[in-house]
């Protein structure tokens, strides 16, 4: 039998137990190791829930692995050879940071980090290692996603003319979403998924007008944006919003509608899943999408490359530390109230 990749996960919330839950289901990983500093989630007593349905899913109580109630100690186990970042993101950092230097293949949950100067460490850290390196966008890998980008990219429809995003909840529980100092409010944590779509398909916009409020996290937590790119050259309008500042029992949903020369297309996901391309002249086309979230296509693709030997293209790790730039030109839009132009140095 082939030797399985040996994993460890730091961080028994809501988006670690997703992903021990990915693990499960992939014959090629072993899970060997999980650390939180509290013991009813080593224990499984005490388990995350998530805010979208089939998040969370993984259990620790079948799971036949060392526990750590400091992640550091994981990563000083000479077993390990995947970390695993599920914490907060005021401690991706230091998480990666030591991740790497022991000679571990890394994957770290979004944002890439806390501010862009901490993002930016992280990419000269992963130049300058061997091993490998995901941030985990999962948009990137979510189907109904995959599938705009192609729309977008090989232009079956036309150009792209617009394309509106939305993400909506009320707000998360627990004192990581309670802290601005630790989660960033909504326009970090959950707006950057947009925010980096957008910057993934189209790049990076020369400015951002945003307009925002402050939430139950201290920081903006409800924001939408204007991501202005150069209209001399048939760039697309577009536009994104997100908030965690709905009432309690509102649920989560998120969105996107995209306006093509020869089509329209509208995704929704709320309790179900629905992507419609409309065509003047056809009825409504129901686009049947592959079945499963962003999260387990992003992993198995990591966990692909890191056994197949292959090196990551380290523009994917550029890309989301510039998402966290253009986040932080949104706060100073809003904060500002004008234009902010993007000026993100190589
Ligand atoms: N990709 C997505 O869609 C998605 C969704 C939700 C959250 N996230 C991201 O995942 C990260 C975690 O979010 P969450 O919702 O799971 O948070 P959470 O608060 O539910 O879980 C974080 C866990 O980390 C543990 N922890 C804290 N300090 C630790 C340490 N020193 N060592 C080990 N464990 C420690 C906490 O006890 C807690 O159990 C955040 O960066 C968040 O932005 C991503």
């Amino acid at each position: 039998m082939a030797k399985k990749l040996k994993v460890g996960v730091i961080g028994l919330g809501s988006m670690g137990s997703t992903h021990l839950d990915i693990y499960s289901q992939i014959g090629e990983v072993e899970v060997v190791a999980i650390a939180d500093p509290k013991k009813s989630r080593l224990d499984g007593s005490n388990r995350a829930e998530g805010n979208i349905r089939g998040q969370a899913q993984g259990s620790v109580t079948r799971l036949e692995a060392k526990k750590y109630l400091d992640g550091m100690d994981l990563i000083d186990d000479p077993d390990i050879e995947l970390v695993d970042i599920c914490v907060g993101t005021n401690l991706h950092f230091v998480f990666v940071e030591a991740a790497l230097a022991k000679g571990k293949h890394v994957l770290v949950e979004k944002p890439l980090a806390r501010t862009y100067d901490e993002a930016k460490r992280i990419v000269a850290l992963a130049l300058n290692s061997s091993t490998n390196i995901m941030s985990a966008m999962c948009l990137r890998y979510w189907p109904a996603w995959v599938w705009l980008k192609k729309l977008i990219k090989n232009k079956e429809y036309g150009e792209c003319l617009s394309l509106t995003c939305k993400r909506q909840t009320s707000h998360p529980p627990g004192t990581f979403y309670s802290s601005d100092d630790e989660c960033g409010g909504a326009i970090l944590d959950l707006h950057i998924h947009d925010t980096d779509f957008i910057n993934y398909c189209f790049g990076m916009p020369r400015a951002v007008f945003s307009q925002g409020y402050k939430g139950p996290s201290g920081g903006i937590d409800h924001v939408a944006t204007h991501y202005i790119y150069d209209q001399s050259q048939n760039a697309p309008l577009v536009t994104a919003e997100g908030t965690w500042t709905m009432q309690e029992g509102y649920g989560f949903n998120m969105s996107y509608t995209a306006n093509f020369e020869k089509a329209t297309a509208c995704y929704l996901l709320d309790d179900e899943e629905t992507l419609t391309l409309f065509r003047s002249g056809y009825e409504p086309e129901l686009i049947n999408l592959d079945e499963g979230m962003g999260y387990e296509f992003e992993i198995r693709s990591f966990v692909d490359d890191i056994l197949s030997n292959k090196k990551i293209n380290i523009n994917l790790l550029k890309q989301a530390a510039e998402s966290v730039a253009i986040i932080e030109a949104e706060m100073v839009s809003i904060k500002s109230c004008s234009v902010v132009v993007l000026g993100v140095e190589s």
